[in-house]
Formats: structure tokens, sequence, C-alpha cells
């Protein structure tokens, strides 16, 4: 069998070309990275449990009307999505101060905020993706007023949800990061939830004890990862059988 073609290979991601025109399969990896890949690590069994995760999370969003690139699951490491045109902005939403906001404002961890807040990074590994301001996303023309007004209820609404799921299973949403991508239907462009949504890209912590379940247990050398995420995925039920 001829091999798939590779689209496009991240830090925790292999994309590979498509069945269909449109679409792509989504390849989770075991590898983690932090601090824009100074530390680096496999983890062993990390990609199917993102896999698993960010299935999870995109189908609850699709039920809940925001639309996403999630299709289907096609097996414990890879997802068909749609093939999108990524905005090169990390929207960050933040409901409690910590990471690079407890720095930068020098809040303490763990700090309520008086309502979420919203964050924009350029997505740009060799800048070490800097935080940016709504003017620089509007003069550089990296998005239009519109697709910003877009990308702030849609990262509301993945907030709401998100939040929602976390807090039924006794977890803190403290943070997290999505990607928006635009497709075009028609003479229509519209903005959906791309990438994926898992530890990786969140903070979770435990709300009784402030364990975290999320990526700064490797970050920081809090403990075992694999962990962390199979708590977390035991917790919402979306546990692999193999796991
Ligand atoms: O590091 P910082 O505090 O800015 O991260 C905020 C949130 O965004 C965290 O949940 C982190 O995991 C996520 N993030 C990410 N990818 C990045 C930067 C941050 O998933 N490149």
């Amino acid at each position: 069998m001829a091999r798939r073609k590779k689209v496009y290979e991240g830090k925790a991601k292999i994309l590979y070309e498509g069945p269909e025109p449109g679409t792509l399969v989504q390849y989770f990896k075991d590898d983690a990275t932090a601090f824009n890949a100074q530390k680096k690590d496999v983890i062993d069994g990390k990609g199917v449990l993102n896999n698993r995760l960010s299935e999870f999370f995109m189908t609850g969003l699709t039920q809940i009307g925001v639309p996403t690139h999630f299709i289907k699951r096609l097996n414990m490491r890879e997802q068909l999505i749609r093939s999108v045109e990524i905005i090169p902005l990390e929207v960050i939403v933040r409901n409690y101060a910590a990471g690079t906001m407890s720095q930068r404002l020098g809040l303490e961890e763990g700090t309520q905020l008086p309502r979420p807040i919203i964050e924009f990074c350029l997505k740009d590994d060799a800048l070490g993706d800097p935080l940016v301001a709504e003017e620089h996303i509007l003069a550089f023309g990296w998005a239009s007023q519109q697709d910003l007004d877009d990308m702030i209820a849609l990262a509301l609404r993945v907030n709401d949800f998100m939040s929602g799921c976390m807090f039924a299973v006794g977890i803190k949403l403290v943070d997290f990061k999505i990607e928006i991508g635009r497709v075009w239907e028609g003479e229509f462009q519209r903005l959906i939830i791309a990438d994926e949504i898992s530890p990786d890209s969140c903070r979770l912590w435990d709300m009784e004890t402030g364990q975290r379940l999320d990526k700064d247990v490797f970050r920081r050398d809090l403990g075992n990862l694999a962990d962390a995420y199979t708590e977390v995925a035991r917790r919402l039920g979306v546990l692999p059988s193999n796991v």
C-alpha cells in the first residue's frame, strides 16, 4: 500500500493527506515538548489519550453547535478532520492566573480572575509565540475585526463548555489554548475550532487537592504525565480499554 503523504509535522502531531478532498488525518504522537521544545521527552500512551480526549471535547462542542474540524476518530492515534486555513494566532482563555500571566503580572497562581480573559499569541516558534494585542492583529492583517469578534465568541463558548465538563468531574479549568481555522462554504467563510483540545493545551487542577492534571506535570517535573492524563480520561469516562 502506498504511504500517505505527510502534509505537516508538528511537535505533538502529524497531518497526513485525507481520503477525500478537504480532509486530513491527524496523528497524535507520544512526544512531549515544553518551553518551545527546549524540554523534550516521549511519554508512552500520551498520543492515545489525547486522541480520545480531543475527540470527547470536539464531539461535545459539535453537539452544542460550536463548529470544529473533527469528523471522526479512525483508530487509537488518528482522527479524520476537515482541512482548514489556520489563523496564525493561539487563542488563550484564562479563568485563574497561572503560567505566563502570573509571571507577567505578578499574580499568584490560582488567583481567580474577575472574568475570563482572552489573550492572543502569534504562532511563531522562532519568536517563542509572543503575546500580541488586537492592534497588532488588525494592523498586520493576521485576522480581520470580524474574525476577532468570531474568535472571541468561539473561545468563550469553548470556555463555558469545557469549564462545565471539568467542574462536573471535580476539575478546575484554569486556562487553555485553542487554535481556530477558516473554512470556505461557497462564497462564505466560517471560523471553526481546529488542532486539538487536550491536557496538553489546558491547565486542569483537581478542585479538592490542587493536583495538576495537565502538561505542567511535565513542564515542572511534578510526576508521571500519562498518569495525570489517564486520571482526566477516567473521570470523564473516556478511558480507552488498553491504556
Ligand atoms: O504558558 P501560558 O501560561 O501562557 O499558557 C496558557 C495556556 O495555554 C496553558 O493551558 C498552556 O498549556 C496553553 N498553551 C499551549 N500552547 C502554547 C502556549 C500555551 O497549549 N504554545
